[in-house]
């Protein structure tokens, strides 16, 4: 069969449209309709053999239970019974809105909508589009996410016709879904309420609202296909790419860490938060939101894990963020999507980035900090090294710049520097080859700091932030000083000239830059007693801001 796709963009302009739809899901048709949690696939829950067509469109085990769609509150007593108190309660609250409620089934909506079971999860979508087709269609509408079984779940039309394509009459595009992860599933016939699956009306919204509740173990753990459980679409391995996903948990400075070392290949795929794509310039790489945004999160993840299936990619290692809030339910689809295969990462590691212009003074800073127990990872001293011992590094760098770029077994990275000098492109060429390795260097260097027993480690990079080094650190510490002394100092230390000294500087950002990007700022007088005074008093605040285990925005 022909698979049609209308847009809506208007509710109200496209009535006649809408109405329409709402007889074709009446007399039986199955569809795919939006939602603001992913797309769902849709038929007239009272309707057994409409219910039927969706368990055979999606491919879906008979014995995994469907989502009762209604438009409004009022609905609710049509399609289930006995409604607790708690309920009424969460659907005043949250409703319409990504929340689910199991609660026991009215006879007349069929068994096979719940798979047999006598409860029956109710829904009411705040989504303008499938609100108005619920209502068009005047029945409750049975939905599951709008994907073939085992892929992830649709959140844009396109992902819905790739999966379905030939399989149903219609998909109605209503844009790409605004959450992104299906809607929370709490379980109201148990005492106290038990949360199935998370989604973005979080634990401790629903907390707020009723009470305590009680999370299912199926949250953390795979569970055993035998077992009876309470929602037994948790048994299978959902939201699954083709390829296996290595899920990486801890800090986002730490899984960063581990995922660099890992080193993934060309024909592997980084999942990792936003910020940190640069590092992975040679690999499939998917930026699903930054690291404390968890709503583009779960907007963007499936969209990242259907993306990896079309690059084919052999293996995906993804960063994963903390089970809180609606992280929890991000965290949950990537874990199920790695079929609960943890790297877990934690570390008590705290790393300092450091940085600022040439003749600044960081190198000092760095010393100081050194005396006060932080190992000093030196970035310019750990790109000289590795142009020297670095194999992979050398062969891209002769690859990309010409067997020039050798001089009797060594990288000559004089000659490298002057080349690029004026010349953008090559310059960026440069920093995408030799930054990868450096921060694998650095990631790997401070491993084995922490196993040595620091506490702490400080990184020394003039180009922090532009190599997204600072996506390793906790905390990161600008050094900045005056410009007279900036000249005076480069032009003794290097032995060049006003000319050449300006040309450097200016080739280097400004002091606003410091002070927009990093979390502390050493100002050097030119006095070096101050300054290693300074930084003594930037180490100590440090400390004391990890010892509380709170980071501070200065
Ligand atoms: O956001 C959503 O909920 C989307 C949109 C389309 O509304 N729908 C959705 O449906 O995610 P589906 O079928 O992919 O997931 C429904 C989940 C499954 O884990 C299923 O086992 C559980 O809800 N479920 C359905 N009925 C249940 C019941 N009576 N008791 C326990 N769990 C149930
Ligand atoms: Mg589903």
């Amino acid at each position: 069969m022909e698979t049609e796709i209308i847009k809506i963009t208007d509710v109200d302009k496209q009535q006649n449209i809408i109405r329409q739809i709402g007889e074709v899901l009446r007399c039986g048709e199955v569809i795919a309709i939006p939602t603001e949690t992913v797309y769902g696939l849709a038929a007239n829950a009272r309707d057994e053999a409409a219910v039927k067509k969706i368990f055979d469109a999606k491919g879906r085990p008979q014995d995994n239970p469907l989502i009762v769609h209604i438009s409004t509150i009022s609905e609710l007593p049509n399609v289930a019974e006995e409604i607790p108190q708690d309920a009424l309660r969460l659907a005043l609250k949250y409703w319409p809105g990504p929340l689910t409620m199991v609660l026991k089934r009215r006879s007349d909506i069929p068994a096979s909508v719940s798979a047999g079971l006598d409860t029956v999860a109710v829904r009411c979508p705040s989504h303008p589009v499938a609100n108005a087709i619920i209502r068009a269609a005047g029945v409750p509408l049975a939905a599951p996410s709008a994907n073939r079984s085992g892929r992830p779940s649709p959140t844009t039309a396109a992902h819905v016709y790739d999966d379905l394509k030939d399989r149903i009459r219609l998909i109605v595009d209503g844009g790409a879904c605004s959450v992104g992860v299906e809607s929370t599933v709490l379980d109201l016939t148990s005492t106290p309420p038990r949360l199935l699956r998370p989604g973005a009306v979080t634990v401790p919204e629903i907390e707020a609202a009723i009470g305590k509740i009680e999370i299912d173990k199926s949250l953390f753990g795979e569970i055993d296909p035998d077992e009876k459980v309470s929602s037994p679409g948790m048994k299978y391995r959902h939201y699954a790419p083709k390829a296996p996903v290595e899920v990486y948990c801890g800090k986002n400075t730490t899984t960063l860490r581990a995922i660099m070392q890992a080193n993934p290949k060309p024909n592997e795929g980084v999942l990792c938060f936003t910020g940190c794509e640069s590092l992975f310039p040679f690999t499939h790489v998917f930026a699903y939101g930054k690291a404390d945004d968890y709503s583009a999160q779960a907007k963007n993840l499936f969209a990242a894990l259907r993306a990896c299936d079309d690059q084919r990619v052999r293996k995906i290692y993804a960063q994963c963020p903390p089970d809180e809030g609606l992280a929890l339910a991000v965290a949950n689809r990537l874990k199920k999507a790695g079929g609960f295969e943890l790297v877990n990462c934690e570390s008590e590691l705290v790393v300092i980035g450091l940085t600022g212009k040439s003749g600044t003074g960081k190198t000092t800073v760095a010393s100081v900090f050194g005396n006060m127990g932080a190992a000093v990872l030196d970035a310019d001293r750990i790109y000289e090294d590795l142009s020297l011992s670095d194999d992979e590094m050398r062969v891209e760098l002769v690859t990309h710049f010409g067997p020039w770029v050798i001089r009797d077994g060594q990288i000559d990275r004089r000659a490298l520097a002057k080349k690029i000098y004026d010349d953008k492109k090559m310059r960026q060429t440069l920093n995408l080859i030799t930054h990868r390795h450096v921060i694998r260097e650095i990631s790997r260097q401070l491993n084995k700091v922490e196993k040595q027993g620091y506490r702490f480690a400080v990184i020394d990079a003039p180009l922090l932030f532009e190599s997204a080094a600072n996506e390793l650190c906790d905390i990161t510490v600008g050094v900045i000083a005056s410009k007279a002394d900036l000249i005076k100092r480069i032009m003794s230390r290097d032995g060049i000239d006003l000319t050449e000294t300006l040309k450097r500087l200016d080739a280097q950002p400004d002091e606003k830059f410091y002070y927009e990007h990093c979390d502390m700022i050493i100002r050097n007088n030119g006095t070096k007693k101050d300054l290693t005074v300074d930084s003594e008093g930037v180490f100590d605040k440090i400390q004391k801001i990890f010892s509380k285990g709170e980071k501070t925005d200065e």
